[in-house]
């Protein structure tokens, strides 16, 4: 112990609050377990400051101890990748929350992360630009935090981002430097059910060798494969809605047979915080898969949501060879041409290839169940947002004219 905290024990200072001092003064700790974000929460009854109310890095407090709750400092500081997305917007609320203090680095315009600033109390959520191919700009990103969330992931390809790029170099790039790091107690990564090498999607793929260079770089990290997930902002059950308020039908492929396993995206932030907020380390190196209580057909699901909307069900199915030829089209002019093309969804290959088998939870994988978490099924408040859908109006069906 450095000789000031000694000074400071002899004036009658608590052990932490010495050890917060001797690391004032001397930067780092001699061991960074005494900044364990895990000892204590905001239980602050004891009126007692500890040590990990204070940056990991840098020797100056980033936050004070308050009451609990929202404007709390419970000790954790969190980097979120990817908090921008759908995924992140739970994440980041969740962590707010509880008190954490959110770093979040995103890219484009200042505007991006303004939805996720009223989440928390001043200073709590801090938005900064950060370049992922840059390691510096990573470093500088996680230089203050002890916890370590990657969300970075896309369901297609851009001219500028490939899926080998965002899934597997860039999970690599995070993990290697968080490791670097030295200070970061939890590491989640994010990956998704029916990520397999094998698998004939690219998407599906990467995310399997995603995971595998995670795995080599922070064998502790914690993996969490989301199976699809519906929420008010996503890209799943809102397209099939749209598609069936804007077109004569909804399209499917092979028949709608696919299995699907829909889970809220709120039930899927909750296994992200009860792995952020588990203090024995049970998660350390687990692989989850999250999935919802049901599992549906695309054609069964569907029929659920013309009835939600409440219209007769339009479903066509698109022959493959069809589907193909459009996906290859526009894939020979994907890098060819200088500007962006539409996505032509549904017939773009990795979306087509990632239904070619069922995208439900292994049967031997941990879940929901070992988080302690009871994820909810669809329909109810979760899927409300589909009313908006409706052809006379959210409320249509309910007032008599
Ligand atoms: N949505 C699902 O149904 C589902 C299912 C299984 C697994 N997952 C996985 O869960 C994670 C989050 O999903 P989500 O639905 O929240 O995705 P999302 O809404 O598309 O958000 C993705 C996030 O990743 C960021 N990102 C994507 N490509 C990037 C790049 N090249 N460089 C820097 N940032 C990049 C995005 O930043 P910008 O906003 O700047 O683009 C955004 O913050 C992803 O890893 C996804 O693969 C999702």
């Amino acid at each position: 112990m450095a000789s000031s905290s000694v000074r400071a024990l002899r004036r009658g200072a608590s052990a932490c609050q010495a050890q917060a001092l001797d690391f004032l003064v001397r930067g780092l700790p001699a061991s960074r377990g005494v900044l364990d974000p895990y000892l204590d929460q905001h239980e602050s009854s004891s009126g007692v400051r500890h040590a990990f109310n204070l940056a990991t890095r840098g020797g100056t407090p980033l936050v004070v101890k308050t009451a609990g709750g929202l404007s709390a400092a419970t000790g954790f500081i969190v980097t979120i990748f990817g908090s921008t997305g759908m995924l992140g917007r739970a994440v980041v609320n969740n962590l707010a929350k509880i008190g954490a203090q959110c770093m979040i680095p995103y890219r484009g315009l200042e505007d991006k992360p303004r939805h996720l600033k009223v989440m928390g109390d001043l200073g709590q959520i801090v938005p900064f630009v950060c370049n992922i191919r840059d390691d510096d700009a990573i470093r500088a990103a996680i230089a203050k935090s002890n916890v370590v969330i990657n969300l970075i992931g896309r369901e297609y390809e851009t001219r500028n981002y490939g899926f080998e790029e965002v899934n597997i170099d860039i999970a690599q790039r995070i993990a290697r430097i968080s490791k670097e790091h030295g200070g970061i107690v939890r590491y989640i990564h994010t990956s998704c059910v029916g990520a397999d090498e094998n698998s004939p999607s690219k998407q599906h793929r990467t995310k399997a060798l995603g995971e595998e260079a995670v795995r080599q770089e922070f064998p502790e990290a914690t993996i969490m494969r989301p199976a699809s997930m519906f929420g008010y902002h996503d890209k799943f059950l809102n397209r099939f809605a749209t598609k069936a308020k804007f077109w004569p039908n909804v399209p499917t492929f092979f028949d709608g047979k696919t299995k699907v396993q829909p889970v809220c995206v709120l039930d899927v932030a909750a296994a992200f915080l009860a792995a952020v907020k588990e203090k024995e380390g049970i998660h350390v190196g687990k692989v989850y898969e999250l999935g919802g209580p049901d599992v549906y057909t695309i054609h069964e699901l569907l029929l659920w949501m013309f009835e939600v909307l409440r219209e007769k069900p339009r479903i066509i199915n698109i022959p493959l060879p069809l589907a193909e030829a459009v996906s290859r089209v526009r894939e020979f002019f994907f890098k060819r041409v200088p500007v962006p093309l539409p996505q032509l969804w549904p017939c773009y290959r990795h979306y087509i290839d990632s239904l070619k088998v069922d995208q439900v939870v292994s049967p031997d994988a941990l879940t929901f169940e070992e988080l302690g978490i009871k994820p909810r099924p669809l329909g109810g408040l979760a899927t409300e947002y589909l009313f908006y859908y409706r052809e006379g109006g959210p409320h249509m069906g309910q007032f008599r004219l």
